[in-house]
């Protein structure tokens, strides 16, 4: 434990949001939570132990882990008055829209939602929110294919039962499977924050009007269905079975992201941040490349995304931006490998990103200097005018 980053040595005063608990270092591609390593968190830890980190600023011992654990198993139910919801969606409603309208609904299913009682009750609906978005996001896929909801298991892990609960059925005996299962942790371990992106910098916002949790986290569920930002796992598959149906050729798509005049660009490529390659992609990579050596079903896509990565670094349009695969490049050929279909992708980053988002909106609503969020801007108006009546105007 090396002690906080003081004020003068953290930020110049830029007028910044000031937190402690993510570190990025765009040049150097470095990503700490808590000050801790990302690359040593994914080797070492669960999911459920770094979003204890990141709620409590520590890592648990072993008898908090454990509680920690039992206490999500214990929020894993969703109400069940809450299951009817489901059906005023059509089928094929995009699950980011399902947990956004679930989450926000939350304030009306479960009580304390006054920034008081919040404070107060923080890491419970902490607790209740990770371990429920799960199941939310489990209930509007089995809604999307017509099966029966899956309920969660007393005796099974986070991960597992989130796989379980997606995957098993009365008529498939789903197996977990132990890479599987530390491939998902290691994921959700990778999405778990990112200091201040669009979608926790909106977490923050709506939170600093005092909006309780619920309604803040389902406000930043909305800002990450973005392509922009977390929808672009999904946009990244879509662009590779595009190429794939094309043939598998990739030098269109580079000459179209290229193009001044057209509007594409590369899904799963650049960052505002990382003028690096995203520390986060060269893990999800290996990961990749590991689990579809043996999921040979997956291999064109990985191909192409493979010559894809290795035609960009080597082209000065994109070296000379700093435009590096982020973290969406090889995310979704993991999910696609553990049977996620695509349009749960982004659902999946909205879940590995809940502690950060909920330790962010803690961290605001406990500083009693934050004040509510409100940008200036530069205005580029008309100067002052003089109303004309409708007969005078022409
Ligand atoms: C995430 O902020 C976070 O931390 C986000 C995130 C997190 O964990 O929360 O890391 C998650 O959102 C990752 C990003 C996922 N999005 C995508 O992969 C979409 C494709 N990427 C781009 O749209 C873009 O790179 C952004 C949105 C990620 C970043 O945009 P910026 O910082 O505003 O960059 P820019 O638009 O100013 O681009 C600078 C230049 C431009 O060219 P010039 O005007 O200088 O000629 O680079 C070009 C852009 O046209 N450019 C690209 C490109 N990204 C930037 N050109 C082609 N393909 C791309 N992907």
């Amino acid at each position: 434990e090396t002690g906080y980053i003081t004020m003068d040595q953290g930020y110049a005063n830029t007028g910044s949001c000031v937190s402690n608990i993510t570190f990025i270092d765009g040049e150097e591609g470095v990503l700490r939570y808590r000050g801790y390593n990302i690359e040593d968190l994914c080797e070492h830890s669960t999911f459920t132990e770094v979003s204890y980190l990141l709620l409590h600023n520590r890592l648990p011992t072993l008898e908090q882990r454990e509680n920690f654990s039992l206490l999500l198993n214990q929020h894993s139910l969703l109400h069940e008055d809450m299951r009817h919801l489901y059906n005023f969606f059509p089928r094929d409603a995009h699950p980011m829209n399902i947990l956004g309208t679930m989450v926000n609904a939350m304030s009306s299913f479960y009580t304390n939602v006054d920034l008081l009682s919040m404070r107060e009750h923080i890491d419970m609906t902490a607790t209740r929110l990770i371990s429920k978005i799960r199941t939310t996001a489990c209930y509007a896929y089995k809604k999307s294919i017509g099966h029966p909801v899956v309920y969660p298991k007393k005796d099974l892990k986070y991960c597992e039962n989130f796989l379980r609960m997606m995957f098993w059925s009365p008529v498939n005996n789903y197996e977990l499977r132990d890479d599987h299962v530390r491939a998902l942790s290691v994921l959700l371990i990778l999405h778990a924050d990112h200091e201040q992106n669009c979608s926790t910098s909106t977490v923050r916002l709506v939170g600093s009007a005092h909006a309780n949790l619920y309604a803040s986290i389902s406000a930043g569920i909305s800002a990450l269905w973005g392509p922009l930002h977390g929808g672009a796992n999904q946009a990244v598959m879509d662009m590779l079975a595009k190429i794939e149906r094309h043939g598998g050729k990739i030098q269109k798509y580079i000459d179209m992201a290229k193009d001044k005049d057209s509007s594409f660009r590369l899904s799963g490529f650049g960052h505002r941040v990382y003028k690096n390659y995203d520390p986060r992609a060269k893990i999800i990579k290996k990961i990749c490349m590991k689990m579809l050596e043996e999921e040979a079903a997956h291999q064109p896509l990985l191909d192409i995304a493979l010559r894809l990565e290795e035609a960009v670094l080597k082209d000065d349009y994109f070296l000379s931006r700093k435009l590096y695969p982020n973290v969406d490049f090889y995310s979704g050929l993991v999910y696609t490998a553990l049977g996620f279909p695509t349009n749960m992708f982004t659902v999946l980053f909205a879940i590995g990103r809940m502690p950060g988002w909920i330790a962010h909106w803690k961290e605001m609503v406990r500083d009693p200097k934050a004040r509510i969020g409100r940008p200036r801007q530069i205005y580029t108006g008309m100067r002052e005018r003089q109303y004309l009546p409708i007969e005078q105007r022409t």
